[in-house]
């Protein structure tokens, strides 16, 4: 009987434990300010919707990837998303593939370098109903942007891209 009772505390120390670390890990989960969005699990095995390219300062190569719902409402090119669409644009320096037959040719390929930042946005009409929906997060090595970055993501998406739902990229065939 002693060491019956001597196990199941155990088991409930045991059982305390985890659940301090779970609530740990839950708190520290990094959120972006404003919205209080964060990076999806797994969003690195989601389906692709386009990839693209900036040549301006930033020179980044870009693919944006979108959870179940986001690839359903884009396949059935049906506006606006719905709610708990999730897209998230990944992107990375752009950097010349160097070939070891040729070297003094010019690069005809450019790859992926360091990954730079990971955005996301989160459809919750109700929850987000002052910026058309959406939620945003901007994060660097998974640490959120500053509140400042965060005040224009919205206006941009909304000057230029309202008639697609706030959504710049389209489904590349
Ligand atoms: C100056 C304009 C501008 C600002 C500011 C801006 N974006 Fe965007 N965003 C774009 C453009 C243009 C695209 C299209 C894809 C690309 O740039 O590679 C885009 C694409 C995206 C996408 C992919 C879905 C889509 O709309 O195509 C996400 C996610 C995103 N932005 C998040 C953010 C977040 C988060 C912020 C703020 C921290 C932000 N954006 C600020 C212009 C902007």
């Amino acid at each position: 009987m002693k060491h019956l009772l001597a196990v199941s505390s155990l088991t409930i120390a045991a059982g305390i434990a985890s659940a301090t670390l779970v609530g740990a890990q839950r708190s520290e989960v990094e959120r972006s300010p404003i919205y209080g969005v964060t990076v999806p699990v797994g969003y690195r095995n989601w389906e692709f919707v386009a990839p693209s390219h900036e040549a301006g300062t930033l020179v980044e190569l870009r693919l944006i990837v979108g959870n179940k719902g986001a690839m359903k409402a884009y396949r059935a090119n049906a506006l606006p998303f719905p709610n708990g669409t999730v897209l998230v644009k990944l992107a990375w320096k752009h950097v010349p593939l160097t070939m070891p037959s040729d070297l003094s040719a010019p690069p005809q390929a450019y790859v992926p370098g360091d990954a730079t930042t990971v955005q996301v946005m989160v459809k919750d009409a109700k929850r987000y109903a002052s910026t058309g929906g959406w939620g945003f997060g901007r994060f660097t090595n998974g640490k959120a942007a500053d509140v400042a970055q965060h005040n224009t993501c919205f206006a941009c998406h909304e000057a230029n891209a309202k008639d697609h739902d706030y959504v710049f990229t389209r489904y590349a065939p």
